[in-house]
């Protein structure tokens, strides 16, 4: 059990060390990152921590220009939009141009060395950078980066390939430093029809994941409101597929298992964040629902996104509790029904 953007936001520890700087500043300083990354682990005694940054580090580390505005998001100087542009999107090398990452993920592997919390490197997926490279900023409609991808394929094509290299090269460098479970989040997938996921986006992803598979670190795919690409994402390599609250996850695995049935395939999630702000009675039901449906095994516990600012930090640690204390039962009940199915009628 670990949940999405931990660090940081409703954490008052968190704000109380961050008051000031831009978060593309807090994380080009290890000794900052390193505390932001262990202060959930600590709170919550969640088994992963994610590594201080953002998706978007790696872009104003090669020198595009960046910001990330409170409230609203990371916004480009100049949007992305011609053959031209590519040649702003050089190739990334993780130790010269973000040091101060692999330091980071160094220290806190130090510090969880003698625990068994994971640490949790990340990259964003090429077709959520490509949409904030293109739109300029956060986007509902990414209408600018669809037209891209339709009338100009092969520029997409390219594009899509460097961002993909760039997240590849950054997680190559996280695992070399410490990490011992990359997630890529490709929050903005969820945007395209399949048959466009297929198309434009699925090669490179697969790219990435096939540019892991030696390193022997799971592998986590997530995006937001990807129920009807579950099946491609999962064919795409990923270990883990990460679930947004909206497909119950026993659907879910139906959706997956059609198209990956040869090899293991864990899920992740997918509590809505949302109701992390009712009565914990209301969180307690809804995350027994969330383990039941995931079936014990093969199972990531998670938000089906990011930690919410307004999220009381005492709910996520009496969730995390509850978590640990119900799912060996879960776990149990589970492994009795896989070994004794009911009758199909009864089902
Ligand atoms: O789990 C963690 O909190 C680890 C650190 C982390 C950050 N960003 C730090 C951050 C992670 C994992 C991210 C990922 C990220 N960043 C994603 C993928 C996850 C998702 O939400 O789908 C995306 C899309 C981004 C881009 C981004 N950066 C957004 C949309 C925002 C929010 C802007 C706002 O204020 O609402 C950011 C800023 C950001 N990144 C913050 C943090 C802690 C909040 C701003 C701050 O503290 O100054």
């Amino acid at each position: 059990v670990w949940f999405m953007r931990q660090a940081g936001r409703s954490l008052p520890e968190y704000r109380a060390k961050r008051a000031a700087a831009d978060v593309l500043e807090a994380v080009r300083d290890p000794e900052l990152a390193c505390e932001l990354t262990l202060q959930p682990v600590r709170r919550y005694g969640v088994d992963g921590a994610i590594v201080f940054s953002d998706i978007v580090a790696p872009l104003a580390a090669i020198g595009l220009g960046v910001r990330v505005v409170p409230g609203r998001g990371p916004v480009l100087d100049a949007p992305f939009r011609t053959r031209a542009d590519l040649a702003r999107l050089r190739p990334i090398e993780p130790a010269v141009d973000m040091p101060w990452l692999g330091t980071a993920i160094r220290a806190v592997a130090e510090e969880l060395a003698s625990s068994d919390v994971a640490v949790i490197g990340f990259a964003g997926g090429p077709f959520t950078l490509a949409s904030y490279l293109v739109e300029g900023g956060p986007s509902r409609d990414h209408v600018h980066t669809k037209t891209l991808m339709r009338t100009e394929p092969e520029l997409f094509d390219e594009l899509l390939g460097r961002l993909a290299a760039l997240a590849l090269a950054s997680l190559r460098a996280q695992v070399e430093a410490g990490a011992s479970v990359v997630q890529l989040f490709d929050s903005w997938v969820g945007a395209l029809h399949p048959a466009d996921y297929e198309r434009h986006v699925l090669p490179h992803v697969r790219a990435v994941f096939d540019g892991l598979a030696g390193l022997g670190v799971p592998r986590i795919h997530f995006g937001v409101a990807t129920g009807e690409l579950l099946g491609l994402m999962a064919e795409a390599g990923a270990d883990v597929v990460g679930v947004d609250w909206r497909v119950p996850l026993d659907v879910a695995r139906h959706r997956v298992r059609r198209y990956v049935a040869d090899r293991p395939l864990a899920l992740q999630g997918n509590l809505d964040p949302s109701v992390c702000l009712a009565p914990f009675e209301v969180v307690e039901r809804e995350a027994l629902d969330v383990l039941r449906r995931g079936g014990g095994r093969g199972h990531v516990f998670n938000l089906g996104h990011g930690v919410l600012p307004e999220t009381d930090p005492d709910t996520l640690k009496r969730l995390v509790a509850l978590v640990r204390e119900r799912s060996p039962a879960i776990l149990a009940a589970c492994a009795s029904e896989r070994a004794h199915p009911p009758e199909p009628e009864a089902r």
